[in-house]
């Protein structure tokens, strides 16, 4: 602790909600996002802590108002953001929202430079709770000052917002986003595929020292349900989990499958994902990863990136303990009592996330 921004206890764990980006990219409107929402609470996301709802790029009008705002595009927004937030609010969901610290977004439309101040103001106002800030379109600015900048607007608009800097990870975030934002992107943007999944996860295993409660490695938001196998999302999720990421699922989720959704509200995934201690994981070994979690257990989490099976496992002497009972998080039930070491064979590109009580 001591390094989180304010230690304004906005992001004590790990931001959870969903993005509409992977799913819709710039093709989002009211409607969808209503309908997103609705899912959000039905499926039992809400309650499972999934509670940021972000819309993405896509929702500004193509010009700033007469008057310098930034404004939704009407045809997609008629009603405006404030109206859709209060929406969002009414499910019990908190409301995000995206913009660019350059002159134009990623996907060209009106951006921030110049108007920090503004609008995180008019942000504020709109009842938002969670303000995404992007890179694109800034030749020749410096991350450090313009995320200072943004964090000193979002603290002057008065209201509590979670500040997440998608700056992807060029300029070496975790040494100075922890002050300024509670989590910082950390690679480029994912795609629903393994190669994607396990880049990104090979840039992280040197980032665990930067992270804790209030400030978070941000490895990008989820593509469970986007297609990848069925292996393939879980090991995307035990591995997002066993890093404290934020899960910021990106499927469609008024359409999802059952199995999917229950990989995203699997209990003993996110208390570990969520555990208070907020420390991430970091790797043993190839394809083993480990954190301490707040109860004094450790998580560990076994990874088969071979496309052949694979035994696979771990000494409870590599975790410091001497005999440890393992409980399968996925599965919820031990699988191993009182033992000295453990091992498992895991089919191609799937995994195992486990929590390990020293007996
Ligand atoms: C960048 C970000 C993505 C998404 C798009 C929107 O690529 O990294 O997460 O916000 O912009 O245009």
């Amino acid at each position: 602790m001591g390094i989180g921004r304010l230690a304004d206890g906005l992001a004590a764990t790990p931001p959870l909600g969903w993005n509409s980006w992977n799913a819709f990219g710039r093709k989002i409107d009211e409607r969808t996002v209503l309908e997103a929402a609705d899912a959000l609470v039905a499926t039992g996301m809400r309650d499972a802590g999934y509670r940021y709802l972000v819309i993405d790029d896509g929702w500004e009008a193509p010009e700033r108002s007469a008057e310098g705002d930034l404004v939704a595009d009407p045809a997609t927004f008629p009603r405006g953001i404030r109206a859709l937030a209060d929406d969002v609010h009414a499910r019990g969901l908190a409301f995000g929202i995206y913009t660019d610290a350059g002159t134009r977004t990623c996907q060209g439309l009106p951006a921030s430079l110049g108007y920090e101040f503004r609008d995180a103001r008019r942000f504020a106002e709109w009842g938002v709770d969670y303000v995404k800030v992007d890179w694109c379109h800034t030749d020749g600015l410096g991350p450090r000052a313009l995320y200072a900048k943004w964090a000193l607007a979002v603290h002057a608009a008065g209201r509590p917002m979670v500040l997440s800097i998608c700056e992807w990870g060029r300029h070496r975030p975790w040494e100075w986003a922890p002050v300024l934002g509670h989590l910082w992107r950390t690679c480029w943007d994912i795609q629903a595929s393994w190669e994607s999944v396990m880049t990104i996860v090979a840039r992280q295993s040197p980032l665990w020292p930067y992270a804790g409660p209030g400030h978070w490695n941000d490895p990008d938001m989820l593509e469970v349900g986007n297609g990848m196998s069925a292996e393939e999302d879980r090991t995307h999720v035990t591995l997002w989990a066993i890093l404290a990421a934020p899960l910021m699922a990106g499927n469609d989720v008024r359409s999802m499958s059952a199995s999917t959704r229950e990989l995203l509200v699997a209990p003993e995934m996110l208390a570990i994902d969520q555990d208070p201690l907020g420390e991430q994981g970091r790797p043993l070994r190839d394809g083993v990863w480990a954190r301490s979690l707040a109860d004094g257990s450790r998580a560990v989490a076994l990874v088969n990136a071979a496309d052949a099976a694979a035994e696979t496992g771990f000494t409870m002497d590599e975790l410091g303990a001497r005999r440890a009972t393992v409980r399968d998080a996925w599965a919820r039930e031990d699988v191993a009592s009182r033992v000295t070491s453990y091992s498992t064979t895991l089919a191609p590109h799937a995994s195992a996330l486990l929590r390990v009580r020293a007996a």
